[in-house]
């Protein structure tokens, strides 16, 4: 396996960061996954352009021109064989000669990446979907960038394990925000719903896939400001989705069964119309 660290391509074993980089001391940086379909990435663009945008965000100069970048990447996977794989890429503000809160001048960025396979779908998940729990939202409120700070979530997504499910919804002022590691949609009365953007929600790439194909498909659907726990508790269908999971059904929600407890067919079909996205 090879990785990329700060311009040189090397095996994955050897990669290394300094001790002193901000990244591993204050969680000082951002990351990306992108999905490789027969070595092909989904959205590519679009990952590039939210890692541009958490970056910003926190005043960190992007170290690469978007053409550099496509370059980086295509060596990278080729590097690691194609295929169906998972890129990760993560950016820290760099690593300074001292640790110090306060963000110095002068720094260059940490740059890493590296690949992991993206194993197909379990079957057994298309078929039975998962269990999801309701956690309250202990999130800071800067979630639309997509910092490697991860406490709360790596927290949440542990309570959902130790629960018996995979995946734990965050409620914050009564209202359902997203998942641990993905968005949420659910049917409710027939219509696909997901909650609105805002300050708590990563704006998923996956999920915007989900609402163009909803809209190209003539499925009723709506962004809502409030998704209530006990409206979502009355769902018919309920999803998660992520660059990596792609649209999972979730058939349980804090061990009640949601709907028949079998992932449902407004699932079905935007299962197929995703699948032929990323294949296309
Ligand atoms: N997580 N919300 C959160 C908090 C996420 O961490 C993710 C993705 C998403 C879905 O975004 P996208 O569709 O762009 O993958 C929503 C990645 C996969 C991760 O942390 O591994």
């Amino acid at each position: 396996k090879t990785a990329f660290v700060n311009g040189e391509f090397l095996p994955l074993e050897n990669a290394r960061v300094s001790v002193l980089d901000r990244g591993f001391l204050f969680s000082d940086s951002v990351y990306e996954v992108v999905p490789f379909y027969a070595g092909r990435g989904f959205r590519l663009n679009a990952h590039l352009e939210r890692l541009e945008r958490s970056l910003a965000l926190l005043r960190i100069v992007n170290p690469y021109e978007r053409t550099r970048w496509h370059e980086i990447i295509a060596e990278l996977i080729e590097a690691n064989g194609g295929g169906d794989l998972a890129l990760y890429i993560q950016v820290t503000r760099g690593a300074p000669e001292r640790r110090d809160h306060r963000i110095p001048e002068d720094i260059e960025p940490t740059v890493v990446a590296f690949c992991q396979s993206r194993a197909p779908v379990d079957p057994a998940v298309l078929e039975q979907g998962i269990a999801a729990i309701t956690h309250e939202d202990t999130r800071w409120r800067y979630c639309t960038i997509k910092s490697t700070s991860l406490l709360a979530n790596v927290l949440a997504a542990d309570d959902a394990r130790s629960r018996g499910a995979s995946e734990a919804l965050m409620v914050r002022d009564g209202a359902v925000q997203e998942g641990t590691s993905s968005n949420v949609f659910a049917v409710i009365d027939r219509r696909l719903v997901t909650p609105a953007l805002r300050d708590t929600i990563l704006p998923g790439i996956t999920r915007a896939a989900v609402l163009e194909l909803a809209e190209r498909d003539v499925i009723d659907h709506a962004e809502i400001e409030t998704l209530s726990p006990a409206a979502l508790r009355s769902a018919s269908e309920i999803w998660v989705t992520s660059s990596i999971r792609e649209i999972f059904p979730v058939t349980t929600l804090d061990g009640e069964t949601v709907g028949t407890g079998k992932p449902g067919p407004v699932w079905t079909r935007m299962q197929t119309a995703l699948q032929a996205m990323a294949h296309d």
